[in-house]
């Protein structure tokens, strides 16, 4: 059986963010619930000129080269911010990124889930054809609404994960747990542009989730925690994966209760300083461990936990591939990252509140601000256009 996995992973924010602790002030709230008690000490900023489209482009430009264009026979976008019911932003993103025409590209909704369950249909599909490759995206813009429970938990960003044989990051393996059960913790009913939340239970029921998969992965597999290297969580903010991990360090010894704790709080570092990405979180998370992480190396065991509120979880393996550094484009993030500027409240909130037009007029967006490389430039009768420069 051909090894399949991660191959490349790209990884898209935002040029804007905001500082929680001036969020905090603004709120009227102790920074120190924000940057200790939630976990985050930033969050990403979206401009008009940055959608889910965009956004999945810019990502998937980072890691696709000419060869990637012409094996790539599924584009598969996870997301829950859809602009439209019927259109698939699959489709606009296999144009931008000029994939080669005869491929299968499609979108699809579970709430912070859908990317996960786009990898495993790729994982299975290249399985079978490994002369192929599979593009999965998790692309979205969580947003609670302002001076709301939730907004300390929003953010943007997209994750873009070439599947391939012989994978250069994280081969995926076959046993995987999984769970659903219908609960209403979080969901966004089509006709609001906000996500409605029962905060404190969606808490308990992510780490009731994660519980169910966790036992079923070790039934599943007679594995048992010795055999995790690292965690990858899905992350709305870095709390709740702590709050996960403390749900089975119990069943450690004492060393390795400390080096899962240490390798947790080194993995934690991009998602402190982009917030919730809701489908791309998870893989957030994953690319923040395999760049910070230290110590880790070939053959080691990461096991991750994907959460979707409605609800899905599901818990899977990967092992980390002999040259995993080269799969990874870390100048680029650290590029991205450090270039973004940071805005006022005044200013987060004149951002959030601007919408496109939703009267079929024409509004031309004015991208000054924003150098992404591909960019949201007008919307004229109800039809979005970008530019890919
Ligand atoms: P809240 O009521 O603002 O916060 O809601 P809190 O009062 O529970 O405080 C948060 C933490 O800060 C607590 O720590 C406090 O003790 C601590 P904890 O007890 O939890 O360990 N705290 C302080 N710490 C230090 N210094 C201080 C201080 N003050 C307080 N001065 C909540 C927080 C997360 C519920 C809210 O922001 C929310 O509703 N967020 C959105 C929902 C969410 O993120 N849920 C997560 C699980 S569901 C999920 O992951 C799926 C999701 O991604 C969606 C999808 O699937 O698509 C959301």
């Amino acid at each position: 059986m051909n090894k399949v996995g991660i191959g490349k992973i790209g990884f898209y924010t935002p040029p804007f963010y905001l500082d929680m602790t001036d969020l905090a002030h603004a709120r009227g709230d102790e920074p120190a619930k924000y940057t200790i008690g939630i976990g985050q000490d930033q969050m990403a900023v979206t401009p008009i000129s940055q959608d889910i489209v965009s956004m999945a482009v810019n990502a998937g430009l980072q890691i696709i080269n000419d060869e990637d264009r012409s094996k790539i026979d599924l584009v598969i976008v996870g997301t829950e911010s859809a602009f439209d019911a019927s259109k698939s932003s699959a489709v606009y993103v296999h144009e931008l990124l000029n994939i080669q025409p005869h491929a299968r590209s499609f979108e699809i909704k579970h709430a912070c889930y859908a990317a996960t369950a786009g990898l495993q249909m790729a994982k299975d599909y290249v399985t079978l054809h490994p002369d192929r490759k599979a593009l999965v995206i998790g692309t979205d813009v969580a947003r609670y609404g302002l001076a709301t429970g939730g907004e300390v938990t929003q953010g943007a960003g997209a994750m873009a994960l070439l599947v391939s044989a012989d994978p250069t990051i994280l081969i995926l393996e076959k046993d995987s747990a999984y769970t659903t059960k219908d609960i209403m913790d979080f969901w966004r009913p089509v006709y609001s542009e906000y996500a409605m939340v029962d905060g404190k239970y969606s808490n308990e029921q992510y780490l009731s989730f994660f519980n169910t998969v966790w036992n079923l992965y070790k039934e599943k597999t007679n594995r048992s925690i010795a055999d995790i290297k690292a965690f990858s969580f899905h992350l709305p903010y870095t709390k709740m994966g702590k709050k996960a991990l403390q749900e089975v360090l119990p069943e450690a010894d004492d060393a390795k209760q400390k080096a899962l704790s240490a390798i947790f709080e080194e993995s934690l570092a991009f998602n402190r300083l982009v917030g919730n990405i809701y489908t791309g979180s998870l893989y957030l998370n994953l690319l923040s461990l395999l760049e910070n992480g230290k110590g880790l190396k070939a053959g080691d065991r990461i096991g991750l936990f994907s959460y979707g509120s409605g609800a899905v979880g599901e818990f899977f393996t990967g092992l980390i591939a002999e040259d995993f550094k080269k799969g990874l484009a870390s100048d680029k993030y650290t590029e991205l990252l450090a270039k973004r500027q940071q805005v006022t409240v005044a200013e987060y909130e004149a951002m959030f509140t601007q919408n496109l037009p939703e009267d079929g007029s024409a509004l031309t967006i004015d991208t000054a601000n924003d150098s992404s490389a591909c960019r949201l430039v007008e919307v004229k009768d109800h039809k979005r256009s970008y530019i890919v420069k």
